[in-house]
């Protein structure tokens, strides 16, 4: 018997915690069963919206990373221009929404979203006025200041608890002034919050802007209609955060390669010694059944074979390659899959038609141990394989091995992809309404 604590969201996209306790398939099939599906292929997108003269709300994720001031990486910034473009084109005004980081519902200047003002200025080459709250006055001011074509960014929605808390009174001050809504957060797709889904019953119009088509897109095909031979590359730390994702690509990939810290619960549930690695020791049924079920479905489970140890978790920290059955381990912990692995995925890779990356191979942030993610990002991008890249590490390996010209899609959304790939509704998504003509 093992105990496991879900994320479970209802029907009406309400998140609470459950706690299974059982077998190992019981605790996979609660994982499945936690969200189920829908193929979110024909909503409306903005290309059906009357723009010209309108005051459109779009919903992006401008959560990026930013120190002192500085974006570390603007990626997700570039990836609504498009949306922004478009709208823009067609002589719409666009109040911009979007969360940074996780401020409880208080303002917080550590949370402001005014350098993405200043960068976004940049990247359209066209004004952006910063209103400093996201609701109220103050917003019709900058859209006065902005004037009609203009865009305005607001700041940080969760400075106000009606945001998390998908508060109807917020939703409706969100809408106040616009005439229709936009959602192009992905990202934030598996959030069910004022802006994400509760604003969409405030306003006469709604529709998925062109990232989140995009987004939509690309991974609904990965679960719909994947060349053969599809491939899913799964890393990271814990089995437990994906026991959704792998139940349900069991049932469509042909191998799945596994990597990270998660492989630790397999190799010590097969008997293999993992020193001191990462290890959820009430997983380890789980991980049996999932060979088993790999096994039933004539899916290709693949571990790592070889991997780099070390003393510590620390640049410079003594290492070595050993195969991982050997014992020479001792205390130390697995940081990186070795050579021979990365030999035999890139292998893998090479002969596949579709490959799903999620989750890194080792402990990426010290150069040393990201050898192995790196070297799978190389193989990735050299295959010519439709591929899909999902999660904050594996993409930062592509961006690292200078290779995202080469992969087919790059998610902007973590958790969300994720949680796509596990089967679950996004919320953000189903608030949209469907309509025949979609393009998505
Ligand atoms: C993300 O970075 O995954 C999204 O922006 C969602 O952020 P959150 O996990 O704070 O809701």
């Amino acid at each position: 018997m093992s105990e496991i604590v879900l994320e479970v969201r209802s029907q009406k996209s309400e998140v609470r915690s459950q706690k299974v306790v059982g077998g190992p398939r019981r605790i996979l099939q609660a994982a499945a069963a936690a969200g189920r599906r829908t193929t979110n292929v024909s909503k409306k997108t903005i290309r059906e919206l009357a723009l010209d003269g309108r005051r459109v709300f779009v919903r992006v994720d401008f959560n990026v990373p930013i120190r002192d001031g500085v974006i570390g990486d603007d990626t997700r910034i570039r990836a609504a221009l498009p949306t922004l473009t478009f709208a823009l084109e067609r002589g719409a005004t666009v109040i911009l929404g979007s969360h940074l980081g996780r401020p409880k519902g208080t303002p917080n200047a550590g949370f402001t979203l005014r350098p993405v003002a200043t960068r976004l200025t940049e990247l359209l080459g066209r004004r952006v006025v910063f209103s400093e709250d996201a609701v109220g006055d103050t917003v019709l001011a900058a859209l006065s200041e902005a004037g009609p074509g203009g865009v305005v960014l607001l700041e940080n929605l969760r400075f106000h608890p009606g945001e998390e808390a998908n508060d109807p009174a917020f939703a409706a001050a969100l809408a106040a002034p616009a005439d229709c809504y936009v959602n192009d957060a992905f990202g934030s797709a598996h959030r069910a919050h004022a802006s994400t889904t509760g604003i969409v019953d405030h306003l006469p119009e709604a529709a998925a802007g062109l990232l989140m088509g995009a987004e939509l897109r690309h991974l609904g095909a990965l679960l719909d209609s994947p060349q053969r031979p599809f491939v899913a590359i799964l890393g990271g730390a814990k089995v437990s955060g994906k026991l959704e994702v792998i139940e349900h690509l069991l049932g469509r990939v042909d191998a799945l390669l596994i990597g990270g810290a998660m492989a630790y619960t397999f190799f010590m549930a097969r008997g293999l010694p993992v020193g001191r690695s990462l290890v959820e020791a009430t997983l380890l049924d789980a991980t049996r059944t999932i060979e088993q079920d790999a096994d039933a479905r004539g899916v290709r489970l693949e571990l790592p074979s070889d991997h780099v140890v070390a003393n510590r978790l620390e640049a410079g920290a003594a290492h070595e390659t050993l195969g991982v059955e050997n014992p020479a381990i001792g205390d130390r912990l697995g940081v990186d899959i070795g050579p021979a692995t990365v030999e035999r995925y890139a292998a893998t890779i090479a002969a596949a038609r579709t490959v799903v990356w999620n989750g890194p191979m080792g402990v990426f942030e010290i150069d040393a141990f990201a050898l192995g993610t790196v070297a799978l990002a190389e193989a990735v991008a050299s295959s010519a394989a439709t591929s899909v890249v999902g999660g904050g590490d594996s993409v930062a390996a592509i961006g690292r091995a200078g290779v995202g010209d080469r992969i087919t899609h790059i998610s902007t959304g973590g958790g969300a992809s994720l949680e796509f790939l596990g089967g679950r509704r996004l919320p953000g998504v189903e608030a949209l309404p469907d309509t025949a003509e979609s393009t998505v």
